[in-house]
């Protein structure tokens, strides 16, 4: 018996060293294979075509009868075997625009909820089901990956994001481009980079100090780019210190390739190739090459990069290395060796959009007023926000059609191209319905909100109220201010002025300011949650999941507090040329407040739990980097999860806020647990742009740990040595 347990793994490690003797790496593979193309074939490979949807009308003819409808297709060589890759969007669900008919897809919540879990399993269990769903349909490439920082809580895109600290965003956005690619399907990372704005994106020059953006926007895509290897990575519509991102050869050749070894291909968003030359500035393929057409006056990648290349101006070399780019992906991601398309099980991808609500949903305030009990006979007013109907989702080419269609599409519009898809789209998830269920015996009444003075009648003869405010943002539009639109402040405050039991539910893509926050018992930021949201959203106000989301934003208490009280370019037309200054630096979202000590809304870690979790024992270490050991425990009544942040605070004598480290622990009552928490050294180090290194300076590092970025619990330091790396 003992005898055959040793064989085996013996056995099999012989068989698979041979295998890797004679298996070719995928460098040699796409070297092979690129140097059988032709150039025709090569070039037929550096460009994507959209399908027929709302904006394009045709069809075309390159793309063949039996190929899905999707964002992107590029043609394949098949005598060489190299399958057509099918690209869709997005980081939050297979999306389908127009293009497929009836075809509908699980819609996860937010970015930002997932960020609000701190949770990178769960992240991974939603890219597995990106890739999943998206191979089911024949999508070999997916879209997915959003990981801009929030720099700006105007940014229209911020829903589709994770957060605004490079280390949390780089672990979590890893973790879902490795579950989606676990299935067999290239995922890109994007955008990049510092496309963090929507006001004016294609005509916007986003200036930022060099050393800064690298420990910032570009530290948060290295991580990534290291823990997942992305097949692709797409480049933003912006420009960053004057050059394109798509054009930048700063940024695409001499970070990206060359000091990252980056071996996947670049692919430009859909509208951003403004010139051939972008290929010999790193840009690789072209996307949506129809719409460049209409942005810019011609399809870049297809006529004038032959010609270029035809006239001498592209290098040989340089096109095998485009092709090569893209091939090592291809066989990287065994997107050439697909065999049966995974099964889909709806009922489980529902699971995984419902756990990531359970898990992201914030608990700002609560005043003893949640939760409420299961059982009460309580009369309760829910109050607005469309609770009757469902929960919004943001808009733009992330917004997915849930199994059933939308409950309602609710028109907004607006100027520039993404005016058409400007909308609030309502997941049929009713809150209102939901909340009925899980309080069979309360007496529940809905007013829809429209009028302060109606809302507060019911408020006033109500035990409860749950008032809603809801927020549509959208790709293509950054918002003029953070206050809720539509009056809904005034319905909040009037129903607060009548009822001491008001609890405030969030549905934002961003955050928002609270005239009212003193005047309510309780508030919950459920973000945009999701096909499950509503069910999520009533088991958080019943208890029946104790709420463990923590803010991956911060909560400004106005835009005065944030680096950029007014924001250049907002309230001119469509298509005006922008500069928009990121004077902060590294210095983003939490580490802006710290360095200027405003004091936030709600800092970015914050959130609450119907149980009360205690720090004992901290030992801080040093040398080559720091780890952090502490002990965390459950010392309320009920089982819960904690989110323990281990942050910088002073490097070396210079006072510095980093995120180090987190890690979300579940924990019965009573329960502790010990958690080691070791910092990547780039955490602790500044960028030298000098030398092009990280340089960490030797001295004393403290760090406390803490329930947020403004609430240390216990406070620790040691020493780190020299080091540039
Ligand atoms: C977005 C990308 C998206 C692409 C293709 C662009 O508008 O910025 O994130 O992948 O469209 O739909």
């Amino acid at each position: 018996m003992i005898k055959r347990t040793w064989m085996i793994p013996l056995f099999s490690l012989a068989l698979s060293c041979a295998a890797s003797a004679q298996t070719p790496s995928h460098d040699q593979r796409a070297f092979e294979t690129e140097q059988k193309m032709t150039d025709d074939e090569r070039f037929a490979m550096l460009f994507s075509l959209m399908g027929v949807n709302g904006v394009i009308q045709v069809r075309d003819p390159l793309i063949p009868a039996r190929a899905p409808m999707s964002a992107g297709y590029v043609s394949g060589v098949p005598r060489l075997r190299v399958p057509a890759l099918i690209m869709s969007d997005g980081s939050l669900g297979i999306t389908n625009p127009g293009y497929r008919k009836g075809d509908t897809a699980t819609a996860l919540p937010a970015g930002l909820v997932l960020g609000s879990s701190f949770n990178p399993q769960l992240a991974r269990a939603a890219g597995a089901m990106l890739g999943r769903e998206a191979r089911s349909r024949g999508f070999n490439v997916q879209l997915a990956g959003g990981t801009n920082l929030t720099r700006d809580p105007r940014n229209g895109r911020n829903y589709e994001y994770l957060s605004e600290d490079p280390w949390h965003s780089a672990v979590l956005v890893a973790e879902t481009i490795n579950g989606v690619q676990s299935e067999g399907v290239i995922s890109t990372i994007k955008h990049y980079t510092l496309n963090v704005n929507e006001t004016n994106r294609h005509w916007l020059n986003a200036i930022i100090d060099p050393a800064a953006l690298r420990e910032s926007d570009l530290l948060a895509f290295q991580i990534a780019i290291e823990r997942s290897q992305p097949g692709a990575i797409m480049c933003g519509y912006n420009k960053v210190n004057g050059e394109a991102d798509c054009g930048n050869n700063h940024l695409l050749n001499d970070v990206l390739k060359r000091d990252w070894g980056y071996k996947g291909w670049v692919m430009s968003d859909w509208g951003a190739t403004q010139n051939w030359d972008f290929a010999l500035k790193g840009l690789d393929q072209e996307s949506g090459a129809q719409f460049d057409k209409m942005m810019w006056g011609d399809e870049y990648f297809v006529g004038p990069l032959k010609q270029a290349y035809a006239q001498g101006k592209l290098p040989k070399e340089r096109l095998s290395d485009m092709v090569r780019r893209m091939l090592r992906s291809i066989y990287a991601g065994g997107v050439d060796q697909w065999g049966p398309s995974p099964k889909v099980d709806m009922a489980s991808d529902n699971q995984i959009a419902l756990d990531i609500a359970r898990q992201g949903i914030v608990l700002l305030k609560n005043e003893g007023v949640l939760p409420l009990a299961a059982d009460t006979t309580a009369r309760i007013a829910v109050i607005g926000g469309y609770a009757q109907l469902g929960v919004p989702s943001g808009a733009g080419s992330s917004t997915v059609l849930p199994p059933g269609g939308y409950a309602a599409v609710v028109t907004i519009g607006g100027s520039g191209i993404m005016a058409g898809g400007r909308n609030l789209y309502l997941l049929p998830s009713s809150p209102l319905a939901e909340l009925k269920k899980v309080l069979p015996k309360a007496q529940i009444e809905f007013d829809p909100g429209q009028n302060p003075a109606e809302a507060a009648l019911l408020a006033r003869r109500s035990d409860v109220v749950i008032v809603l405010g809801v927020r549509a943002e959208s790709e293509g539009f950054d918002s003029p201010s953070l206050a809720l639109p539509w009056g809904q402040d005034a319905v909040i405050q009037a129903v607060a002025a009548v009822n001491p039991n008001t609890i405030v539910l969030l549905e934002t893509g961003n955050p928002v300011t609270m005239p009212w926050k003193d005047s309510v018992k309780a508030i919950i930021q459920a973000w945009y949650p999701g096909q499950a949201g509503g069910q999520a959203i009533s088991e958080i106000i019943v208890g029946k999941v104790n709420p463990s989301g923590r803010l991956p934003i911060t909560f400004p208490a106005d835009l005065a507090q944030t680096p950029r009280p007014e924001l250049a370019g907002l309230g001119t037309p469509w298509g005006t040329p922008t500069t928009v200054r990121y004077d902060e630096g590294a210095e983003v979202g939490y580490r802006w407040f710290a360095k200027t000590g405003a004091k936030p809304l709600f800092a970015f870690g914050h959130g609450l739990s119907y149980t009360t979790f205690s720090y004992s024992d901290l030992s801080v270490t040093g040398g080559e980097t720091l780890t952090a050991a502490f002990t965390v425990t459950n010392i309320g009544q009920r089982e819960g999860a904690d989110v323990p942040q281990v942050y910088l605070t002073q490097a070396a004598g210079d006072t510095r806020m980093r995120l180090l480290g987190f890690e979300r622990v579940e924990l019965k009552a009573g329960e502790s647990r010990r958690v080691t928490v070791t910092a990547d050294p780039r955490l602790m180090a500044r960028f030298d742009a000098g030398v092009d290194r990280w340089r960490i300076a030797e001295g004393s590092y403290s760090v406390a740990l803490g329930k947020s970025a403004v609430a240390p619990v216990l406070t620790g330091a040691a020493s780190l040595k020299p080091r540039l790396f």
